[in-house]
Formats: structure tokens, C-alpha cells, sequence
């Protein structure tokens, strides 16, 4: 897509890789509503240079389906105007299921696929109508790769997976497209709390990671340049390979570098 003048729509905006998405749109000539949960949280961008046109923070609480209607409703009709969509807030619990506490993994599902698909709902009709419009998901390897520690993580990723790739076969020839965002290792609050609940039971020390500024470049420039998937390279990309083909590779890992009993 051509971003000169389109109205993109960042959520969770305020900080990790939704604000290296939002910096990185601002560097070109577009109107950026910055989506965050508190407009307490958000610190105006520095955009001296840039070629943004406008940025503004506006608030999307995604926690449940009354306070997303409640924002939408704050919002009106500029949200008919948004071209892209990145639907990329999102909440990480884990460990081993018997521990991981059902609020926390309600309130992860709703943020990372009941919203993500209450949002594409919202902003569709308005880039059907105009036969424009790119809705971007922010998805994980743990959608493809299920490993141990990760079981609620993964399957509200795949089922974002599951939704993008289904949405655009769905939208096929109306001019509308989808991109989803095989996100491996980015550094960011989410990260840390990761390695930290995972390495309880799991080996992560041979976890690759990039800086959430390096993600954001690839993710504007598969934006620019219509793709369907950012896929996430490294190691990450074979463990994404591997989870289409037999498990027996992912269960070899997953055996190598899990236990139940405490690592540490
Ligand atoms: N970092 C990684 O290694 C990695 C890997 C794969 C996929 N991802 C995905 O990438 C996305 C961004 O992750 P990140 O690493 O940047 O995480 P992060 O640093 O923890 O940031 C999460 C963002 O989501 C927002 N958010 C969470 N719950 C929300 C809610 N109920 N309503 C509105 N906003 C909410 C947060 O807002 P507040 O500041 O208000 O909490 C924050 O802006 C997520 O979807 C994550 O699953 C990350």
C-alpha cells in the first residue's frame, strides 16, 4: 500500500513494539491514531523531521467487548477512515496450565484475538467501501509452534493465525488485505516477562531476539510492500517450517529443553 495520506490505527501504541510500529509509520507522510489503553500512558512521539501529517493518541481499552463499544463510540466515524489496521496489543501469560490463573488467561484471549477481531470488524465495511485498506495482526511463532509453558499463549495466537489467514482468502479481489506478523523474540516488556515465567520449566537461553525498532521497520515495509506474511527468520523461521510438517521435530525440542519439574 501507498501510505501517502492513509489514516493508520496502531493499538497498544504506547509502548514495546506497538510504539516502534507507531514511531516507524511517522516517519511516513500519514495520518497516525496512536491506540492506547490510557491516554494517560502515552508520551507525544518526537516527530520533529518527520513526514507525519498528524498523530494522535486516542483511547482503545480492549479489556472487554462493552469497553471496546465504549471507545468505538468515543471515536464515531473517523473510524470508518483507517486504511491500516495493526491490531497488535496483546497480554502473555504461561506456564504450566494447572497454575496459570483463569482471569489472566481470559483477559489474554480477549486482547489478543476477541478484540483484534471486534476492531477488523469495525474498520471493514469502510475499506471495502473505498476498495482499500490493509488489516495487519500482530501474530507470534507461538501461533505456529506450540511448545510447553506456552500452551493459552498459543492458541490465542493461532487462533489469530487461523483468523488472518482464513479473513484473507475471505477478501480476496476487493482490494483489502491482510498481513500477519510472525513476530519471533522483540525486545519489550512482554519479552522479559516471558523469559522470566517460560525459564521456569524451559531452556530459553538460546532465544534470538531483535529490537522492537528493527521489527517495526520489516513490519512498515511489508506494509508498503503488500505482503501477506512477515515471517520471522532465524531460527524462529525453521521452527515455523517444522510446525506445518510432522511434530516429531517440535517434539524433539520441546523434549530437549522442557521439564515439569522446576529448572531452577
Ligand atoms: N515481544 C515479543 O517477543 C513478542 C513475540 C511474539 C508476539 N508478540 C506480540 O506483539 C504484540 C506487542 O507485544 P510487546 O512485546 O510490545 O508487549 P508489551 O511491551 O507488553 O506491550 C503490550 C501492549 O499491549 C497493550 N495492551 C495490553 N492489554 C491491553 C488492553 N486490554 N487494552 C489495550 N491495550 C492493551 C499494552 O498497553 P498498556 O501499556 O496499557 O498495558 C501495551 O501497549 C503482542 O500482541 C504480543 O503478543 C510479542
Amino acid at each position: 500500500m501507498n501510505l501517502d495520506g492513509a489514516t493508520c490505527l496502531v493499538t497498544g501504541a504506547n509502548r514495546g513494539i506497538g510504539r516502534a510500529i507507531a514511531v516507524e509509520l511517522a516517519k511516513r507522510p500519514v495520518r497516525l491514531l496512536a491506540g492506547v489503553r490510557s491516554l494517560d500512558s502515552w508520551a507525544e512521539l518526537d516527530v520533529a523531521g518527520q513526514r507525519v501529517r498528524d498523530v494522535r493518541a486516542v483511547r482503545l481499552d480492549l479489556s472487554s467487548r462493552a469497553a471496546i463499544d465504549a471507545c468505538f463510540a468515543q471515536l464515531g466515524r473517523e473510524l470508518d477512515q483507517v486504511d491500516v489496521l495493526v491490531n497488535n496489543a496483546g497480554a502473555m501469560t504461561g506456564g504450566l496450565l494447572e497454575e496459570q490463573a483463569m482471569e489472566e488467561i481470559e483477559a489474554m484471549v480477549q486482547v489478543n484475538l476477541l478484540a483484534a477481531i471486534q476492531l477488523t470488524q469495525r474498520v471493514l465495511p469502510g475499506m471495502l467501501a473505498r476498495g482499500r485498506g490493509t488489516i495487519v495482526n500482530n501474530a507470534s511463532i507461538s501461533g505456529y509452534a506450540y511448545f510447553p509453558s506456552a500452551s493459552t499463549y498459543a492458541a490465542s495466537k493461532a487462533g489469530v493465525v487461523a483468523f488472518t489467514e482464513s479473513l484473507q482468502r475471505e477478501l480476496r479481489g476487493t482490494g483489502v488485505r491482510t498481513l500477519q506478523l510472525v513476530t519471533p523474540g522483540v525486545e519489550s516488556d512482554m519479552l522479559d516477562a516471558t523469559t522470566a515465567l517460560y525459564s521456569r520449566h524451559l531452556d530459553t537461553s538460546g532465544w534470538e531476539t531483535l529490537p522492537a525498532a528493527e521489527w517495526a521497520r520489516r513490519a512498515v515495509e511489508a506494509i508498503e510492500q503488500d505482503r501477506r506474511v512477515l515471517g520471522p527468520g532465524g531460527r524462529s523461521a525453521l521452527a515455523k517450517l517444522a510446525s506445518r510438517g510432522p511434530a516429531q521435530l517440535l517434539d524433539a525440542i520441546a523434549a530437549r529443553s522442557f521439564s515439569r519439574t522446576p529448572r531452577r
